[in-house]
Protein backbone atom coordinates (compact mmCIF):
# COMPACT_ATOMS: atom_id res chain seq x y z
CA UNK A 1 0.00 0.00 0.00
CA UNK A 2 1.73 3.38 -0.77
CA UNK A 3 1.36 6.73 0.64
CA UNK A 4 -2.15 7.45 -2.04
CA UNK A 5 -3.98 4.35 -0.76
CA UNK A 6 -3.18 2.51 -3.97
CA UNK A 7 -2.22 -1.19 -3.52
CA UNK A 8 -1.25 -1.53 -7.32
CA UNK A 9 2.42 0.37 -7.89
CA UNK A 10 2.46 1.11 -11.94
CA UNK A 11 5.58 3.32 -12.83
CA UNK A 12 5.59 5.65 -9.41
CA UNK A 13 8.84 6.99 -10.91
CA UNK A 14 7.62 8.31 -14.03
CA UNK A 15 6.14 11.25 -12.15
CA UNK A 16 7.92 11.05 -8.91
CA UNK A 17 9.01 14.18 -7.00
CA UNK A 18 11.98 12.84 -5.07
CA UNK A 19 14.43 15.59 -2.90
CA UNK A 20 17.74 14.74 -2.50
CA UNK A 21 19.49 14.67 0.95
CA UNK A 22 23.11 15.60 1.37
CA UNK A 23 23.77 13.91 4.25
CA UNK A 24 26.29 15.68 5.64
CA UNK A 25 25.19 19.05 5.78
CA UNK A 26 20.81 18.38 6.31
CA UNK A 27 20.88 17.83 9.73
CA UNK A 28 23.11 16.81 12.80
CA UNK A 29 22.27 14.29 15.16
CA UNK A 30 25.33 13.91 17.08
CA UNK A 31 26.29 17.17 17.92
CA UNK A 32 29.83 17.12 15.72
CA UNK A 33 29.26 19.41 13.47
CA UNK A 34 28.50 17.17 10.76
CA UNK A 35 25.23 16.27 9.80
CA UNK A 36 24.15 12.50 9.54
CA UNK A 37 21.60 9.63 9.18
CA UNK A 38 20.11 9.72 12.65
CA UNK A 39 19.86 13.46 12.15
CA UNK A 40 18.04 13.29 8.46
CA UNK A 41 15.53 10.46 10.06
CA UNK A 42 14.55 13.15 12.63
CA UNK A 43 14.04 15.48 9.95
CA UNK A 44 12.08 13.31 7.69
CA UNK A 45 8.71 14.49 8.53
CA UNK A 46 9.65 17.97 7.07
CA UNK A 47 9.90 16.17 3.91
CA UNK A 48 6.50 14.48 4.12
CA UNK A 49 4.97 17.38 5.09
CA UNK A 50 7.01 18.89 2.07
CA UNK A 51 4.94 16.56 -0.40
CA UNK A 52 7.44 14.70 -2.11
CA UNK A 53 7.53 10.91 -3.09
CA UNK A 54 10.86 10.07 -2.05
CA UNK A 55 14.33 10.70 -1.01
CA UNK A 56 17.60 10.51 -2.49
CA UNK A 57 20.89 10.11 -0.19
CA UNK A 58 23.91 11.30 -1.29
CA UNK A 59 26.90 8.94 -0.46
CA UNK A 60 26.69 8.04 3.50
CA UNK A 61 29.17 4.86 2.91
CA UNK A 62 32.56 4.61 4.49
CA UNK A 63 35.29 7.34 2.78
CA UNK A 64 38.31 9.25 3.49
CA UNK A 65 35.58 11.89 2.58
CA UNK A 66 38.86 13.26 -0.04
CA UNK A 67 35.14 14.16 -2.75
CA UNK A 68 32.53 14.20 0.05
CA UNK A 69 32.24 10.49 0.43
CA UNK A 70 31.92 10.10 -3.51
CA UNK A 71 35.23 8.26 -2.59
CA UNK A 72 34.03 5.16 -1.37
CA UNK A 73 36.04 2.57 0.85
CA UNK A 74 33.49 0.47 1.77
CA UNK A 75 30.17 0.35 -0.30
CA UNK A 76 28.63 -2.26 2.13
CA UNK A 77 29.48 -0.05 5.21
CA UNK A 78 28.23 3.70 7.21
CA UNK A 79 31.03 5.96 7.62
CA UNK A 80 31.29 6.20 11.14
CA UNK A 81 30.80 10.56 10.60
CA UNK A 82 27.28 9.45 9.63
CA UNK A 83 26.50 6.49 11.79
CA UNK A 84 25.98 2.92 11.45
CA UNK A 85 24.13 0.66 9.65
CA UNK A 86 21.64 0.46 12.18
CA UNK A 87 20.77 4.10 11.51
CA UNK A 88 20.68 3.35 7.98
CA UNK A 89 18.32 0.63 8.39
CA UNK A 90 15.97 3.19 10.94
CA UNK A 91 16.23 5.94 8.06
CA UNK A 92 14.69 3.57 5.79
CA UNK A 93 11.89 1.92 7.97
CA UNK A 94 10.89 5.65 8.90
CA UNK A 95 10.46 7.19 5.22
CA UNK A 96 8.82 3.99 4.46
CA UNK A 97 6.43 4.40 7.69
CA UNK A 98 6.00 8.07 6.13
CA UNK A 99 5.48 6.84 2.95
CA UNK A 100 8.23 8.20 1.05
CA UNK A 101 11.00 5.40 -0.61
CA UNK A 102 14.23 5.70 -0.25
CA UNK A 103 17.16 6.28 -3.34
CA UNK A 104 20.74 5.52 -2.76
CA UNK A 105 23.77 6.76 -4.51
CA UNK A 106 25.98 4.52 -6.10
CA UNK A 107 29.51 5.32 -7.14
CA UNK A 108 30.81 2.80 -9.68
CA UNK A 109 33.10 4.68 -11.71
CA UNK A 110 35.57 4.77 -9.01
CA UNK A 111 36.66 3.45 -5.67
CA UNK A 112 38.62 5.59 -3.17
CA UNK A 113 42.53 4.90 -3.04
CA UNK A 114 41.98 3.68 0.35
CA UNK A 115 39.36 1.10 -0.65
CA UNK A 116 41.18 -2.85 -0.11
CA UNK A 117 41.10 -3.46 -3.72
CA UNK A 118 43.14 -0.39 -4.74
CA UNK A 119 45.83 -1.27 -1.39
CA UNK A 120 46.15 -4.64 -2.75
CA UNK A 121 46.48 -3.51 -6.25
CA UNK A 122 49.30 -0.99 -5.15
CA UNK A 123 51.02 -4.12 -3.01
CA UNK A 124 50.51 -5.81 -6.67
CA UNK A 125 53.12 -6.24 -9.13
CA UNK A 126 52.64 -4.29 -12.48
CA UNK A 127 50.11 -6.32 -15.09
CA UNK A 128 48.62 -8.56 -11.70
CA UNK A 129 45.27 -9.70 -11.47
CA UNK A 130 44.81 -6.98 -8.47
CA UNK A 131 46.24 -4.74 -10.87
CA UNK A 132 43.56 -5.42 -13.27
CA UNK A 133 40.13 -4.51 -11.51
CA UNK A 134 41.72 -0.64 -12.06
CA UNK A 135 43.03 1.58 -15.10
CA UNK A 136 47.65 0.61 -14.76
CA UNK A 137 49.15 1.54 -17.67
CA UNK A 138 53.07 2.71 -18.51
CA UNK A 139 54.14 6.19 -19.27
CA UNK A 140 54.90 7.16 -22.38
CA UNK A 141 58.41 9.32 -22.95
CA UNK A 142 61.80 7.30 -22.86
CA UNK A 143 61.40 6.51 -18.84
CA UNK A 144 57.93 6.21 -18.90
CA UNK A 145 57.92 9.53 -17.34
CA UNK A 146 55.38 11.01 -19.15
CA UNK A 147 51.29 9.95 -18.60
CA UNK A 148 50.11 7.30 -21.00
CA UNK A 149 47.63 9.98 -23.03
CA UNK A 150 46.55 13.41 -22.74
CA UNK A 151 43.36 12.58 -20.46
CA UNK A 152 42.31 15.81 -17.93
CA UNK A 153 40.87 15.34 -14.51
CA UNK A 154 37.35 16.58 -14.26
CA UNK A 155 38.78 18.48 -11.45
CA UNK A 156 41.61 19.95 -13.18
CA UNK A 157 44.82 18.45 -13.86
CA UNK A 158 46.39 15.45 -15.36
CA UNK A 159 43.66 11.88 -14.86
CA UNK A 160 47.03 9.99 -14.29
CA UNK A 161 49.29 9.35 -11.19
CA UNK A 162 52.38 7.30 -10.87
CA UNK A 163 52.97 4.96 -8.81
CA UNK A 164 56.79 3.72 -7.48
CA UNK A 165 57.05 1.34 -9.80
CA UNK A 166 56.67 3.28 -13.03
CA UNK A 167 52.92 2.52 -13.71
CA UNK A 168 50.08 5.20 -13.97
CA UNK A 169 46.78 4.66 -12.31
CA UNK A 170 43.22 6.96 -14.21
CA UNK A 171 41.72 8.72 -12.14
CA UNK A 172 39.32 11.21 -14.10
CA UNK A 173 38.30 12.81 -10.75
CA UNK A 174 40.55 13.46 -7.63
CA UNK A 175 43.86 10.92 -7.41
CA UNK A 176 42.44 9.83 -4.57
CA UNK A 177 39.53 8.27 -6.50
CA UNK A 178 41.19 5.69 -8.86
CA UNK A 179 38.87 4.40 -11.94
CA UNK A 180 37.81 0.92 -11.91
CA UNK A 181 38.52 -1.09 -14.76
CA UNK A 182 35.06 -2.31 -15.91
CA UNK A 183 36.47 -5.14 -18.55
CA UNK A 184 36.83 -7.23 -15.67
CA UNK A 185 34.73 -9.28 -14.40
CA UNK A 186 35.11 -9.13 -11.07
CA UNK A 187 34.21 -5.29 -10.98
CA UNK A 188 31.00 -6.32 -12.72
CA UNK A 189 30.52 -9.09 -10.07
CA UNK A 190 31.17 -7.16 -7.25
CA UNK A 191 28.66 -4.08 -8.53
CA UNK A 192 25.53 -6.26 -8.79
CA UNK A 193 26.66 -8.00 -5.50
CA UNK A 194 26.59 -4.11 -3.82
CA UNK A 195 23.49 -3.85 -5.38
CA UNK A 196 21.67 -6.55 -4.22
CA UNK A 197 22.93 -5.40 -0.71
CA UNK A 198 21.08 -2.43 -0.52
CA UNK A 199 18.13 -4.07 -2.50
CA UNK A 200 18.29 -6.70 0.12
CA UNK A 201 18.32 -3.74 2.83
CA UNK A 202 14.93 -2.62 1.23
CA UNK A 203 16.22 0.23 -0.71
CA UNK A 204 14.06 1.99 -3.90
CA UNK A 205 16.40 2.24 -6.30
CA UNK A 206 19.87 3.72 -6.96
CA UNK A 207 21.45 7.31 -8.49
CA UNK A 208 24.39 6.18 -10.29
CA UNK A 209 27.19 8.22 -9.92
CA UNK A 210 28.65 9.30 -13.38
CA UNK A 211 26.51 7.08 -15.22
CA UNK A 212 28.19 7.73 -18.28
CA UNK A 213 31.88 7.45 -17.24
CA UNK A 214 32.29 3.56 -16.63
CA UNK A 215 33.63 2.33 -20.07
CA UNK A 216 36.47 4.26 -21.83
CA UNK A 217 36.90 4.04 -25.45
CA UNK A 218 39.61 1.04 -26.86
CA UNK A 219 42.98 2.00 -26.47
CA UNK A 220 42.55 5.30 -24.37
CA UNK A 221 43.33 7.23 -27.31
CA UNK A 222 44.15 10.81 -26.56
CA UNK A 223 41.26 13.84 -26.69
CA UNK A 224 43.72 16.02 -28.71
CA UNK A 225 42.52 18.89 -27.17
CA UNK A 226 43.42 20.65 -23.48
CA UNK A 227 40.67 21.91 -21.49
CA UNK A 228 38.60 19.03 -21.67
CA UNK A 229 36.46 19.82 -18.96
CA UNK A 230 34.59 22.88 -20.93
CA UNK A 231 33.52 19.62 -23.26
CA UNK A 232 31.73 17.71 -20.33
CA UNK A 233 27.89 18.30 -21.19
CA UNK A 234 28.69 19.72 -24.56
CA UNK A 235 31.01 17.61 -26.66
CA UNK A 236 32.26 13.94 -26.75
CA UNK A 237 35.02 12.35 -25.19
CA UNK A 238 36.98 8.91 -25.62
CA UNK A 239 36.02 8.49 -21.32
CA UNK A 240 32.38 9.65 -21.15
CA UNK A 241 29.47 8.25 -22.87
CA UNK A 242 30.93 5.45 -24.64
CA UNK A 243 27.97 3.05 -25.63
CA UNK A 244 29.77 0.23 -23.78
CA UNK A 245 28.01 1.59 -20.40
CA UNK A 246 24.64 0.95 -22.08
CA UNK A 247 25.24 -3.06 -21.73
CA UNK A 248 26.23 -2.65 -18.21
CA UNK A 249 22.52 -0.87 -17.35
CA UNK A 250 20.84 -3.56 -19.54
CA UNK A 251 22.02 -6.19 -16.83
CA UNK A 252 21.41 -3.65 -13.76
CA UNK A 253 17.76 -3.48 -15.38
CA UNK A 254 17.53 -7.45 -15.09
CA UNK A 255 18.82 -7.60 -11.83
CA UNK A 256 16.36 -4.40 -10.74
CA UNK A 257 12.96 -6.24 -11.94
CA UNK A 258 13.80 -9.24 -9.85
CA UNK A 259 12.45 -7.59 -7.07
CA UNK A 260 9.29 -6.87 -6.49
CA UNK A 261 7.96 -3.02 -5.98
CA UNK A 262 9.62 -1.05 -8.82
CA UNK A 263 13.52 -0.51 -7.76
CA UNK A 264 14.40 1.99 -9.81
CA UNK A 265 18.07 3.37 -11.50
CA UNK A 266 18.68 7.23 -12.42
CA UNK A 267 21.13 8.35 -14.57
CA UNK A 268 23.76 10.93 -13.87
CA UNK A 269 25.24 11.13 -17.16
CA UNK A 270 26.60 14.43 -18.67
CA UNK A 271 26.35 13.72 -22.20
CA UNK A 272 26.41 15.99 -25.17
CA UNK A 273 22.41 16.78 -25.47
CA UNK A 274 19.13 15.29 -24.52
CA UNK A 275 19.32 12.56 -27.81
CA UNK A 276 22.31 11.09 -25.71
CA UNK A 277 20.80 11.71 -22.05
CA UNK A 278 17.42 9.87 -23.65
CA UNK A 279 19.42 6.79 -24.45
CA UNK A 280 19.86 6.06 -20.45
CA UNK A 281 16.35 5.31 -20.31
CA UNK A 282 15.26 2.69 -23.03
CA UNK A 283 12.85 0.55 -21.31
CA UNK A 284 15.62 -2.02 -20.85
CA UNK A 285 18.08 0.32 -19.48
CA UNK A 286 17.52 2.82 -16.36
CA UNK A 287 14.28 4.42 -15.38
CA UNK A 288 15.42 8.16 -15.15
CA UNK A 289 18.05 10.33 -16.39
CA UNK A 290 18.70 13.69 -14.99
CA UNK A 291 17.69 16.71 -17.34
CA UNK A 292 20.68 18.74 -17.18
CA UNK A 293 19.90 20.67 -20.36
CA UNK A 294 17.09 21.63 -18.38
CA UNK A 295 19.11 22.53 -15.22
CA UNK A 296 21.94 24.33 -17.87
CA UNK A 297 19.41 26.57 -19.78
CA UNK A 298 19.04 30.10 -19.02
CA UNK A 299 16.29 32.30 -17.57
CA UNK A 300 14.79 32.58 -21.34
CA UNK A 301 11.36 31.73 -22.22
CA UNK A 302 12.65 30.67 -25.62
CA UNK A 303 15.55 28.84 -24.24
CA UNK A 304 13.08 27.00 -21.89
CA UNK A 305 10.98 26.07 -24.94
CA UNK A 306 13.36 24.91 -26.98
CA UNK A 307 15.07 22.80 -24.20
CA UNK A 308 11.83 21.42 -22.66
CA UNK A 309 10.67 20.54 -26.25
CA UNK A 310 13.99 18.48 -27.05
CA UNK A 311 14.05 16.27 -24.30
CA UNK A 312 10.90 15.59 -24.49
CA UNK A 313 10.99 14.70 -27.83
CA UNK A 314 14.29 13.14 -26.90
CA UNK A 315 12.77 10.74 -24.02
CA UNK A 316 9.30 9.73 -25.88
CA UNK A 317 11.46 7.96 -28.75
CA UNK A 318 12.18 5.78 -25.87
CA UNK A 319 8.53 5.86 -24.40
CA UNK A 320 10.15 7.22 -21.05
CA UNK A 321 8.95 10.48 -19.64
CA UNK A 322 12.06 13.19 -18.15
CA UNK A 323 13.63 14.10 -14.80
CA UNK A 324 13.83 17.47 -14.37
CA UNK A 325 16.21 18.83 -11.94
CA UNK A 326 17.15 22.72 -11.16
CA UNK A 327 19.77 21.98 -8.40
CA UNK A 328 21.97 19.92 -6.76
CA UNK A 329 24.54 19.73 -4.83
CA UNK A 330 27.42 20.04 -7.98
CA UNK A 331 26.32 23.78 -9.47
CA UNK A 332 25.71 27.45 -8.33
CA UNK A 333 21.94 27.20 -6.53
CA UNK A 334 19.55 28.36 -8.84
CA UNK A 335 18.42 31.39 -6.85
CA UNK A 336 22.18 32.70 -7.52
CA UNK A 337 22.54 31.26 -11.17
CA UNK A 338 18.98 32.80 -12.52
CA UNK A 339 20.82 36.38 -10.80
CA UNK A 340 20.95 36.04 -7.41
CA UNK A 341 18.88 38.57 -4.97
CA UNK A 342 14.87 39.96 -5.54
CA UNK A 343 15.32 38.71 -8.79
CA UNK A 344 16.71 35.54 -8.51
CA UNK A 345 14.17 34.65 -6.15
CA UNK A 346 11.33 35.98 -7.79
CA UNK A 347 12.78 33.73 -11.04
CA UNK A 348 13.06 30.37 -8.28
CA UNK A 349 9.63 30.70 -7.68
CA UNK A 350 8.42 31.28 -11.09
CA UNK A 351 10.90 27.93 -11.85
CA UNK A 352 9.20 26.01 -9.41
CA UNK A 353 6.00 25.88 -10.93
CA UNK A 354 7.08 25.67 -14.58
CA UNK A 355 9.16 22.71 -13.28
CA UNK A 356 6.22 21.14 -11.29
CA UNK A 357 4.14 21.43 -14.34
CA UNK A 358 6.13 19.43 -16.92
CA UNK A 359 5.30 15.71 -17.54
CA UNK A 360 7.37 13.75 -16.06
CA UNK A 361 9.63 13.10 -12.74
CA UNK A 362 11.36 15.81 -10.86
CA UNK A 363 14.51 16.71 -8.18
CA UNK A 364 14.20 19.10 -5.23
CA UNK A 365 17.95 19.77 -3.92
CA UNK A 366 17.84 20.12 0.07
CA UNK A 367 16.79 23.62 0.33
CA UNK A 368 16.01 25.08 -2.74
CA UNK A 369 12.29 25.00 -1.11
CA UNK A 370 13.77 27.28 1.30
CA UNK A 371 14.94 29.79 -2.03
CA UNK A 372 18.86 29.16 -0.22
CA UNK A 373 21.04 31.07 -2.56
CA UNK A 374 24.84 30.33 -3.13
CA UNK A 375 27.11 31.17 -0.21
CA UNK A 376 29.79 32.84 -2.55
CA UNK A 377 31.90 34.28 0.27
CA UNK A 378 32.73 31.43 2.23
CA UNK A 379 36.79 31.80 2.96
CA UNK A 380 38.82 30.12 1.23
CA UNK A 381 40.55 27.87 4.60
CA UNK A 382 36.66 26.63 4.71
CA UNK A 383 36.40 25.26 1.44
CA UNK A 384 36.97 21.37 0.86
CA UNK A 385 35.58 20.76 -2.33
CA UNK A 386 38.68 19.23 -4.39
CA UNK A 387 37.61 20.39 -7.67
CA UNK A 388 38.66 23.57 -5.90
CA UNK A 389 41.86 22.59 -4.03
CA UNK A 390 42.75 20.66 -7.06
CA UNK A 391 42.22 23.63 -9.64
CA UNK A 392 43.95 26.33 -7.15
CA UNK A 393 40.53 28.16 -7.26
CA UNK A 394 40.72 28.10 -11.03
CA UNK A 395 37.30 26.17 -11.61
CA UNK A 396 34.39 26.77 -9.09
CA UNK A 397 34.25 25.75 -5.48
CA UNK A 398 31.25 23.41 -5.01
CA UNK A 399 31.37 24.21 -1.53
CA UNK A 400 28.63 27.06 -1.44
CA UNK A 401 25.73 25.15 -2.43
CA UNK A 402 26.40 22.59 0.06
CA UNK A 403 26.17 24.87 3.61
CA UNK A 404 24.06 23.15 6.18
CA UNK A 405 20.47 23.51 6.15
CA UNK A 406 19.45 26.56 8.51
CA UNK A 407 16.06 24.67 10.55
CA UNK A 408 15.35 27.47 13.34
CA UNK A 409 15.94 30.10 15.67
CA UNK A 410 18.04 33.24 15.07
CA UNK A 411 21.42 32.45 15.01
CA UNK A 412 23.88 29.54 13.47
CA UNK A 413 23.78 27.03 13.26
CA UNK A 414 19.98 27.58 13.02
CA UNK A 415 18.99 24.23 14.68
CA UNK A 416 21.62 21.89 12.47
CA UNK A 417 23.39 21.15 14.87
CA UNK A 418 22.01 20.93 19.13
CA UNK A 419 23.00 23.80 20.94
CA UNK A 420 26.49 23.72 22.32
CA UNK A 421 27.72 21.26 19.47
CA UNK A 422 30.90 22.67 17.48
CA UNK A 423 30.50 25.24 14.77
CA UNK A 424 29.37 23.10 11.18
CA UNK A 425 31.77 22.23 8.98
CA UNK A 426 31.12 24.98 6.49
CA UNK A 427 30.15 28.19 8.11
CA UNK A 428 26.49 29.24 8.03
CA UNK A 429 25.41 32.84 7.16
CA UNK A 430 23.91 35.32 9.67
CA UNK A 431 21.26 36.25 7.30
CA UNK A 432 19.65 32.48 7.06
CA UNK A 433 17.94 33.83 10.00
CA UNK A 434 15.15 35.10 7.48
CA UNK A 435 15.03 31.58 5.31
CA UNK A 436 14.99 29.05 8.84
CA UNK A 437 11.96 26.51 8.04
CA UNK A 438 10.64 27.83 11.21
CA UNK A 439 10.61 31.26 9.48
CA UNK A 440 8.75 30.22 6.74
CA UNK A 441 6.24 28.09 8.04
CA UNK A 442 5.09 30.62 9.37
CA UNK A 443 4.72 32.78 6.58
CA UNK A 444 2.16 31.87 3.71
CA UNK A 445 3.77 34.24 1.53
CA UNK A 446 7.56 32.24 1.65
CA UNK A 447 9.33 29.95 -0.67
CA UNK A 448 8.60 27.15 1.22
CA UNK A 449 4.68 28.00 1.34
CA UNK A 450 4.42 27.62 -1.94
CA UNK A 451 6.49 24.35 -2.74
CA UNK A 452 4.22 22.94 -0.43
CA UNK A 453 1.22 24.28 -2.75
CA UNK A 454 2.42 23.55 -5.82
CA UNK A 455 3.45 20.07 -4.72
CA UNK A 456 0.14 19.60 -3.09
CA UNK A 457 -1.76 20.41 -5.85
CA UNK A 458 0.82 18.65 -7.87
CA UNK A 459 -0.90 15.15 -6.40
CA UNK A 460 -4.18 16.09 -6.46
CA UNK A 461 -4.52 17.45 -9.45
CA UNK A 462 -5.20 15.18 -12.39
CA UNK A 463 -2.88 16.86 -15.02
CA UNK A 464 -0.22 17.63 -13.09
CA UNK A 465 2.49 14.51 -11.69
CA UNK A 466 1.01 11.65 -9.79
CA UNK A 467 -2.49 10.81 -10.95
CA UNK A 468 -2.55 12.26 -14.46
CA UNK A 469 -3.69 9.37 -16.96
CA UNK A 470 -1.25 10.11 -19.96
CA UNK A 471 1.53 12.59 -18.03
CA UNK A 472 2.92 13.08 -21.56
CA UNK A 473 0.63 15.65 -22.43
CA UNK A 474 1.93 18.86 -23.11
CA UNK A 475 0.28 21.34 -25.85
CA UNK A 476 2.30 24.53 -26.46
CA UNK A 477 0.11 27.59 -26.25
CA UNK A 478 0.98 30.92 -28.31
CA UNK A 479 2.09 33.22 -26.33
CA UNK A 480 3.79 36.48 -25.98
CA UNK A 481 7.90 37.14 -26.51
CA UNK A 482 9.25 36.22 -23.10
CA UNK A 483 6.37 34.00 -22.12
CA UNK A 484 6.35 30.23 -21.87
CA UNK A 485 2.56 29.15 -22.38
CA UNK A 486 1.72 25.42 -22.47
CA UNK A 487 -1.78 23.07 -21.53
CA UNK A 488 -1.59 20.21 -19.67
CA UNK A 489 -4.79 18.06 -20.23
CA UNK A 490 -7.68 17.77 -18.59
CA UNK A 491 -7.80 21.55 -17.35
CA UNK A 492 -4.56 23.21 -16.33
CA UNK A 493 -2.28 25.38 -17.86
CA UNK A 494 0.96 27.19 -17.20
CA UNK A 495 2.40 30.31 -18.41
CA UNK A 496 6.11 32.17 -17.28
CA UNK A 497 6.45 35.13 -17.88
CA UNK A 498 10.97 35.26 -17.97
CA UNK A 499 10.97 39.12 -19.33
CA UNK A 500 11.28 41.88 -17.45
CA UNK A 501 7.69 43.47 -18.33
CA UNK A 502 4.37 42.45 -18.01
CA UNK A 503 2.38 40.68 -20.71
CA UNK A 504 -1.62 40.68 -20.96
CA UNK A 505 -2.65 37.08 -21.41
CA UNK A 506 -5.98 35.51 -23.32
CA UNK A 507 -7.96 34.22 -20.49
CA UNK A 508 -7.03 30.85 -19.24
CA UNK A 509 -9.95 30.66 -16.55
CA UNK A 510 -8.78 31.21 -12.49
CA UNK A 511 -5.12 31.04 -11.05
CA UNK A 512 -4.75 27.79 -9.18
CA UNK A 513 -1.27 29.07 -7.94
CA UNK A 514 0.85 31.88 -8.57
CA UNK A 515 4.30 32.87 -7.89
CA UNK A 516 3.58 36.20 -7.67
CA UNK A 517 0.20 38.05 -7.13
CA UNK A 518 -1.29 38.77 -9.95
CA UNK A 519 -4.12 40.83 -10.70
CA UNK A 520 -6.69 39.33 -13.86
CA UNK A 521 -4.79 38.63 -17.42
CA UNK A 522 -1.58 40.54 -16.59
CA UNK A 523 1.48 38.68 -15.98
CA UNK A 524 4.10 40.92 -14.16
CA UNK A 525 7.42 39.76 -15.10
CA UNK A 526 9.89 36.62 -13.40
CA UNK A 527 6.25 35.41 -12.88
CA UNK A 528 4.80 31.55 -13.60
CA UNK A 529 0.72 30.90 -13.12
CA UNK A 530 -1.02 27.80 -13.06
CA UNK A 531 -4.42 28.49 -14.42
CA UNK A 532 -7.76 26.17 -14.27
CA UNK A 533 -8.52 25.90 -17.99
CA UNK A 534 -6.15 24.72 -21.12
C1 LIG B 1 29.29 13.44 -9.49
C2 LIG B 1 28.99 13.82 -8.08
O1 LIG B 1 27.69 14.38 -8.03
C3 LIG B 1 30.07 14.77 -7.65
O2 LIG B 1 29.78 15.40 -6.43
C4 LIG B 1 31.37 14.02 -7.60
O3 LIG B 1 32.42 14.93 -7.33
C5 LIG B 1 31.66 13.32 -8.94
N1 LIG B 1 30.51 12.69 -9.51
C6 LIG B 1 32.71 12.27 -8.76
O4 LIG B 1 32.19 11.18 -8.06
Amino acid sequence: MDRHGTAAVTAWWRSAVIYQVYPRSFADGNGDGTGDLAGATARLGHLADLGVDAVWLSPFYRSPMVDSGYDVADYRDVDPRFGTLDDFDALLAEAHRLGLRVIVDLVPNHSSSAHPWFVEALASPRGSAPRDRYVFRPGRGRDGELPPNDWESVFGGAAWTRVPDGDWYLHLFDAGQPDFNWNDGEVRAEFEAILRFWLDRGVDGFRIDVAHGMVKADGLPDVGVTGQSELIGRGRLPYFDQDGVHEIYREWRKLLDSYPGERIGVAEAWTSGPERTARYVAPDELHQAFNFDFLQAPWSAAAMRDVIDACLAASARYGATTTWVLSNHDVQRHVTRYGGGAAGVRRARAAILLMLALPGSAYVYQGEELGLPEVLDLPDEARQDPQWIRSAGGQPSRDGCRVPMPWSGDAPPFGFSPPGSPAPWLPMPASWAQLTVERQLADPASMLALYRRALRLRRTHPALGAGAPDPAVLTWLDAPDGVVAFGRRPGLTCTVNCSSTPVTLPGYGEPLLASAPVAGRVLPPDTAVWWSAP
